[in-house]
């Protein structure tokens, strides 16, 4: 006796007028389909079967988890064909889930919830929902015990049934045994000529169970999508969701229509982001940290008391405590930069190492670098790492100086407390505390004319 969860995603999804499958659109970056897996994921479940048809390669190429097989449904004749096209993946004892590969944001809680509604008495369970405006939606048939008969599809509904507000979610869970004999006995004998999975629930109530109905928190748990407003509508209500829970851990946001998470941000206290701020991946950020406006984080994890200011781009990096970057700084994958390090406005860094309190300030790039504490590097300073072929290494020591507008041309070694004239162009070896510089002399021609206008 195990949980099965089936995730029916086999629509092509016409509406979206897009090459990519409807399910793989994405909602905060992720496809619709993968928030259903990643949600399965957490019921332990022991297999996750997507029904695949549009675009089926493409969805299982892309797709991703644990427990997880593909069935094809070749043909869409309906949801209970589709349902149906599992069959072979599940036992008689097994208790199967019902999802929707684009009904992506069903909280974990409510679907718990209405797993628990499932036992040796009770085959079926339902998820549904009262709505405002519930056209469109299979109603909720219930005699006058407030007890479930049917689910009567919009097309197939009279006029009565068409102003029951209580819909259909399409989520359910049932016990293995009776899914498959019912399905068997379906047929398509209705006004869209389709094998539907709701027709199901009244041959439940006819082998004589009753069907237990639960109800999500929000709506936004049960809302499918469609089409692009639809996708837009909901990474809306989604961001505001987010933008509310960071609000609920203490963080300051100034404001909270205007702040993306498209991943997963853990946050210490105290934390302050202006607008427009995004952030993308795994992405850790410590107390007190203060985020400027227009900044894109990406997979990275801000220690304390760091300071981001407006316009900066962040990329797989390591920064520690008390840092200051930006404005418009750019740290690329494989930046670390120890305590109270500072990287100033259009710095550009990759796959470097900047030692504690060390300064970058100013238009420079520092690539494949590993640089001391206590260096200040004037503005303009290029690490030249790449010959055209290869990378190459560039070591700072500690305490090092490097005058503005130098380029260090890699592989190159400035030793502790070196001094690098400015306008210099390092390509040996730099010995530690002494000056360094090479630039061509100075000279002045004396008298020189300036070249006047010829007349027309
Ligand atoms: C379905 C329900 C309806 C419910 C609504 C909630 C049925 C017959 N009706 O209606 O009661 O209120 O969802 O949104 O179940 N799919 C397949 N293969 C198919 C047919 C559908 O994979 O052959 C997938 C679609 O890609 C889609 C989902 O199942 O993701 C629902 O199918 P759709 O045709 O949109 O059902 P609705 O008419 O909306
Ligand atoms: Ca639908």
């Amino acid at each position: 006796m195990s949980l099965k969860v089936v995730i029916l995603a086999a629509g092509k999804g016409t509406r979206m007028r897009s090459q990519l499958p409807k399910v793989l659109q994405p909602l905060a970056q992720q496809p619709l389909l993968q928030h259903v897996v990643n949600t399965a994921s957490t019921l332990d479940a022991t297999q996750i079967v997507t029904v695949i048809g549009h675009g089926a390669e493409t969805v299982q190429q892309t797709i991703k988890g644990e427990h997880l097989e593909f069935a094809l449904q070749a043909e869409q004749l309906g949801t209970g064909h589709a349902v149906a096209q599992a069959n072979d993946y599940y036992g008689e004892n097994d208790t199967v889930l019902i999802l929707y590969g684009d009904v992506p944001l069903t909280a974990q809680s409510t679907l718990k919830d209405l797993l628990s509604l499932v036992d040796a008495h009770h085959p079926l369970a339902l998820l549904t929902i009262r709505l405002a405006d519930s056209s469109g939606y299979g109603r909720i048939v219930r005699n006058q015990h407030h007890q479930v008969q049917a689910i009567v599809e919009e097309k197939d509904a009279t006029a009565d049934q068409k102003s029951i507000l209580e819909v259909n979610t399409g989520i359910m869970a049932v016990k293995g045994a009776y899914l498959k004999s019912w399905l068997g006995k379906l047929s398509s004998d209705n006004a869209q000529g389709e094998l539907y999975l709701t027709d199901i629930i009244e041959m439940c109530v006819a082998d004589g169970f009753q069907v237990h109905t639960t109800q999500p928190d929000s709506e936004i748990e049960v809302l499918g999508v469609n089409d692009k407003k639809q996708l837009q509508d909901l990474e809306r209500r989604y961001q505001r969701q987010q933008a509310e829970q960071l609000m609920r851990s203490g963080v300051t946001l100034m404001d909270a229509g205007r702040v993306d998470v498209r991943g997963q941000i853990e946050v210490g206290q105290d934390v302050s982001i202006d607008v427009n701020v995004v952030f993308e991946g795994r992405v850790k950020l410590g107390d007190n940290v203060q985020i400027g406006a227009n900044c894109i984080i990406k997979e990275s994890v801000i220690a304390d008391n760091t300071i981001i200011h407006a316009f900066s781009h962040i990329e797989d990096s390591q920064i520690e405590q008390a840092c200051v970057i930006g404005p418009y700084a750019r740290l690329r994958p494989g930046t670390e930069l120890a305590s109270e390090a500072k990287i100033g406005n259009f710095v550009e860094v990759k796959k470097s190492k900047i030692g504690f309190g060390s300064k970058v300030n100013h238009l420079s790039y520092i690539g494949d670098t590993l640089m001391g504490a206590h260096c200040n590097i004037g503005a303009g300073t290029i690490t030249c790492n790449y010959d055209g072929v290869n990378k190459h290494l560039t070591e700072i020591g500690e305490g090092v100086f490097v005058g503005s507008d130098s380029q260090l041309v890699a592989p190159v070694k400035l030793g502790d407390g070196a001094t690098i004239g400015a306008g210099s162009t390092i390509t040996k070896e730099v010995p530690a505390e002494e000056l360094t510089l090479s630039r061509s002399k100075q000279i002045t021609l004396k008298g020189w004319q300036k070249p006047v206008k010829k007349p027309k």
